[in-house]
């Protein structure tokens, strides 16, 4: 052999050995860098060399274009199915009948996860992979040895002394995870996603052009015998799943051996508890007798052996029909878009509504009114629509589908006001926050909380019986209430749960509690604009975003009529805060509510914007990155602004200086790359001192 036949077949050799330690031993040894870089030199070699290319070498598994379609192949041996079982009783009844024909009290079984992929038979001559099939009726299937061979986990050539001839049955899957970065993948693209691992599998084997398949994420597990010659099996299942292994074909690790029926249904709990876990698809588990001379004894009824039997679990997938399309509004003005259904029982429950997630999700589907769906159900998850059976859809007579594409509607379903969708988000939201009754009891919970409006006493049960029994529709409304209506709430509300009414024991009616409430609801307000601004709930304005607002603008009115440039100014608020408070304050209804609220009698001080306009560093632009040690980023803040800085969120050419903290991130790499002056926080701390006023 010459030097570069002889560097090829090592080359193989080497790739092979990577491919058997990472499918069969899960045990890599060699990076995938490493492994990439033996593919290419092989490739390299084998183009210059092309009388050296085998049909066994690694650089098959790349794909090849477009050939014809599918030509069929006849299995030597027929390609069985299970008889299925879906409860105990029938487990039972399987492991008796075998039993009672056997004489045997206690056969033993191999147990197997059902992998939820697509059977095929791989046909290996003198230890080369030289066909592979799949199931197509059991008698004959189609070729699909091209697309097969771009499988990594299934091998080229046999390890060790390979048989005259050995057909191997299995299952091509797409592991979960990889099924989920293909598919994340995919819509980063713009693609179609993959329905799901099953059809993904499914799918990618069938592809004319096996250059497709390569690019699929699939996986394989041996779990049966074909035809053989020149070879003698061992003489149980479990040990030629093991000459599998030796052979270097990957067997499924969750395999085992159980005896008696108990034993049986221990594997299947056992597994079925392990099911989300498991980095494949099943659906259900496989029974089989494992001494293959009992198998031969008790023989076959149709087309599936009497030795074995598939115990699946309740399908998890159903199909029924799209009735509506409903939008939810959640308690944050998240909008859900649900469908509602035909019931169905998936599971073992009856299922009427399935999440549609978002808009993203719809254009996806492209899921409309009277569509057959395919609805799913797995653990303890919300029911989700998986797609949509297209052939199914309800048409007129030209073809055209009779019902249009759902559109997420442009104001919310429950109080009127716009809905919005921020770039980048998933979710459309209702931006009447204060006002929308479904987000009552969240905004109720956040102005009354402490560092908000701070009214002691209205704790969350007290919110939701005060909205539940319609006391209260806006945060405006607490400032109405009365002492009659306190008691009168609670009357009814203890009469609603039927519990002793607490006002009315010992004959004296409890009242304090709700005096003590109405003095702390009176007492809040009088209150700051910066708690009034927390308060109100707009999203990400927090507590020091809020301060920052209200020391900016000075009064409500000036906030209120800012626009988002103008926002944009203040320190700390970038584009997202400064579109957020503009919708905020854009929407009537919560204009309305602070109108109310100001009605009530709630007031704060107001006055000039804050901002120091003398001091040494007026015209300056500050950001602060970072953790100080010496002091908080917030009191830093202020007291550079009380010496006439403004202090921004974010850097740009127009920084003057950026103060890095520790663990100071991205601002600071940008701050480096602008050329904009850094300093640390010791040079801050001595300026601070300096200056100090
Ligand atoms: S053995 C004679 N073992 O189940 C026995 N089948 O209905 C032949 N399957 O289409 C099959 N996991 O795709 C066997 N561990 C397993 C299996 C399994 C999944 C599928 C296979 C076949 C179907 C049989």
């Amino acid at each position: 052999m010459g030097e570069v036949a002889k560097r090829a077949a090592r080359l193989r050799e080497l790739i092979d050995e990577a491919n058997y330690r990472y499918h069969v031993l899960d045990d890599p040894t060699i990076a995938d860098v490493r492994y990439d870089a033996l593919m290419r030199e092989l490739e390299e070699i084998e183009q210059a060399h092309p009388e050296l290319r085998s049909p066994d070498s690694p650089t098959l598994r790349v794909g090849a274009k477009a050939q014809g379609e599918f030509a069929p192949v006849h299995h030597a041996k027929p390609m069985l199915s299970l008889g299925n079982a879906f409860s105990e009783q029938e487990v039972r009844e399987f492991v008796a009948r075998i039993s009672t024909s056997l004489g045997e009290p206690a056969p033993s079984f191999s147990t197997e996860p059902k992998l939820d992929g697509l059977a095929i038979s791989l046909r290996y001559e003198d230890g080369v992979f030289v066909r592979g099939a799949t199931r197509g009726d059991g008698a004959t299937g189609e070729d699909v040895t091209a697309n097969l061979r771009t499988i990594r986990a299934i091998p080229l050539r046999l390890r060790g002394d390979a048989p005259k001839l050995i057909e191997v049955r299995g299952e091509v899957f797409m592991p979960r995870a990889a099924f989920e970065a293909f598919n994340a993948r995919a819509r980063a693209k713009g693609d179609k996603p993959l329905a799901n691992p099953r059809n993904g599998a499914a799918g990618s084997l069938r592809q004319l052009d096996s250059r497709i398949t390569a690019s699929r994420p699939l996986s394989f597990y041996a779990y049966a015998l074909g035809a053989i010659s020149g070879w003698t099996p061992a003489p149980r299942h479990s040990g030629v799943l093991q000459q599998f292994r030796d052979f270097g074909l990957p067997v499924c690790p969750d395999v085992g051996i159980a005896v008696g029926a108990e034993g049986l249904l221990a594997y299947f709990e056992r597994i079925g508890a392990r099911r989300d876990k498991l980095p494949y698809d099943i659906d259900g588990v496989v029974y089989k007798l494992d001494r293959l001379d009992q198998q031969e004894a008790m023989g076959f009824v149709s087309r599936a052996p009497r030795w074995a039997l598939a115990h699946k679990f309740p399908a998890q997938e159903q199909t029924t029909r799209v009735e509506a399309i409903d939008v939810q509004v959640g308690r944050t003005g998240a909008i859900t878009p649900v469908a509602r259904l035909a019931p169905v029982n998936v599971a073992g429950v009856v299922v009427t509504n399935a999440t549609l997630h978002n808009a993203d999700q719809i254009a996806r589907l492209d899921v409309r009114v009277g569509d057959s769906v395919i609805v799913r159900r797995a653990g303890d998850v919300i029911p989700e629509v998986v797609s949509v059976v297209l052939d199914e859809r309800p048409r007129d007579d030209d073809g055209t589908p009779l019902n249009p594409p759902f559109s997420m509607p442009t104001s919310c379903p429950v109080c009127g006001s716009d809905v919005v969708r921020e770039e980048g988000e998933v979710a459309a939201r209702c931006t009447g926050e204060l006002f929308c009754p479904a987000q009552r009891k969240q905004s109720l919970i956040h102005f009354a909380s402490r560092r908000a409006m701070d009214i002691e006493g209205l704790g969350d049960r007290l919110i939701d019986d005060l909205v539940e029994l319609g006391y209260l529709s806006t945060v405006a409304d607490l400032y109405r209430l009365t002492l009659d209506d306190f008691l009168e709430m609670r009357r009814r509300a203890d009469q609603r749960d039927g519990t002793v009414p607490e006002t009315a024991k010992g004959g004296k009616v409890a009242s304090k509690w709700a005096q003590n409430l109405l003095d702390s609801i009176a007492g809040s307000r009088a209150t700051t604009l910066e708690r009034v601004l927390f308060a109100l709930g707009i999203r990400d304005v927090g507590e020091s975003t809020a301060k920052t607002l209200a020391r900016h603008f000075g009064s409500l009115d000036a906030l209120m009529s800012a626009d988002e440039a103008q926002l944009l100014d203040v320190p700390d608020v970038g584009p997202v805060v400064a579109r957020r408070i503009a919708t905020f304050f854009h929407e009537a209804h919560n204009r309305e509510v602070i109108a109310k609220l100001r009605a009530a009698g709630v007031a704060w001080a107001e006055g000039p914007p804050q901002r120091s306009t003398e001091g040494p560093l007026v015209g300056k632009t500050v950001v602060l990155t970072g953790a100080l040690s010496g002091m908080s980023r917030d009191l830093a803040g202020d007291r550079l602004e009380a010496l006439g800085a403004k202090v921004s969120g974010s850097v740009s050419k127009k920084t003057s200086f950026v103060v890095a903290g520790e663990a100071a991130g991205s601002k600071l790499e940008k701050a480096i790359e602008l050329g904009v002056e850094v300093w640390d926080e010791a040079r801050l701390l001595d300026f601070l001192d300096k200056h100090a006023q």
